[in-house]
């Protein structure tokens, strides 16, 4: 199967990374030459990529093809591509619709909407896709976790919670810069904090099928330091906040 990304940033970097570490059997992918500095370190890399000279001639010689451009740049430039009857199209654009996306293509092609997240590159995280669709399912199974979702208003939920990776990883920043002014070396706060969080994901991860309240209870010791920190947290209204965040990115999604 040949595959086709217009748009070579971070997410579509991420996947071919994630597809190359696989056990998928593809037989080429073609990528669009912009950005062309990631598009000429992927083709360096892997053999089997192809930079096209524009975006059509990408879509000519796929069998899939996946949008990973930004939703102003696929407003812009779906309308004038002829994408092949029968196609499948996955689109990773995070704020335009399916309706929007069968309008802008026009032509009858089956269009899924996924969100992988950049850990994908390491075959880890889980992938919603919308609508449910079984070959999409079986190719993001073996780079991630697929999550099926039939109704696109409940993907958008998913699609918010997505938005809290950057708040994630400025939490780890806060906390390792927080050592390091108090004279841990930057090498050693930041092992300690990442593998701190790595554990606590796993083990999250190991618990997911019980209520995450028991991991919340369970990580206290009565008077402990862990519940002085919740009970701060919680009556700072930091917790209020991140569910202000989801509501009004869930806002933002609805809007389109
Ligand atoms: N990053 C994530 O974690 C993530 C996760 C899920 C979904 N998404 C969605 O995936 C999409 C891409 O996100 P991203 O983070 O990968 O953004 P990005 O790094 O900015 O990548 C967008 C790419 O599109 C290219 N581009 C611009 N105009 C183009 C054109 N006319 N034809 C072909 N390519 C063109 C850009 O090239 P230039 O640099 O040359 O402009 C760039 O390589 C967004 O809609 C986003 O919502 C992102």
């Amino acid at each position: 199967m040949n595959l086709g990304f217009i748009g070579t940033g971070h997410i579509a970097s991420s996947v071919i990374e994630g597809i190359f570490k696989s056990k998928l059997k593809i037989k080429k992918i073609y990528i669009s030459p912009r950005n062309r500095t990631i598009a000429k370190k992927l083709s360096k890399r892997f053999k089997k990529i192809t930079i096209s000279k524009n975006n059509q001639q990408l879509i000519d010689k796929s069998n899939w093809v996946f949008l990973a451009v930004t939703p102003k740049v696929g407003g812009k430039i779906l309308k004038k591509l002829n994408f092949k009857k029968n196609q499948k199209v996955v689109s990773f654009i995070s704020t335009i619709n399916l309706a929007q996306l069968r309008n802008f293509i026009g032509k009858k092609v089956k269009i899924v909407r996924a969100i992988p997240l950049p850990p994908i590159s390491i075959r880890k995280g889980p992938v919603p896709i919308c609508p449910p669709d079984k070959q999409v399912k079986s190719f993001f199974d073996k780079i991630g976790t697929t999550v099926e979702i039939k109704n696109e208003k409940l993907s958008k939920n998913f699609w918010a919670t997505s938005g809290m990776m950057a708040p994630f990883y400025e939490l780890l920043k806060v906390l390792s810069d927080w050592l390091i002014k108090r004279g841990v070396k930057r090498s050693e706060s930041q092992k300690y904090i990442t593998s701190l969080f790595v554990a606590l994901s796993e083990d999250s991860a190991i618990n997911s099928k019980k209520d995450l309240k028991h991991l919340v209870k369970d990580s206290q010791t009565p008077k402990g330091l862990n519940e002085q920190a919740l009970k701060q947290l919680r009556k700072a209204g930091f917790y209020r906040h991140l569910e202000k965040s989801l509501n009004s990115i869930l806002k933002r999604l609805n809007k389109v």
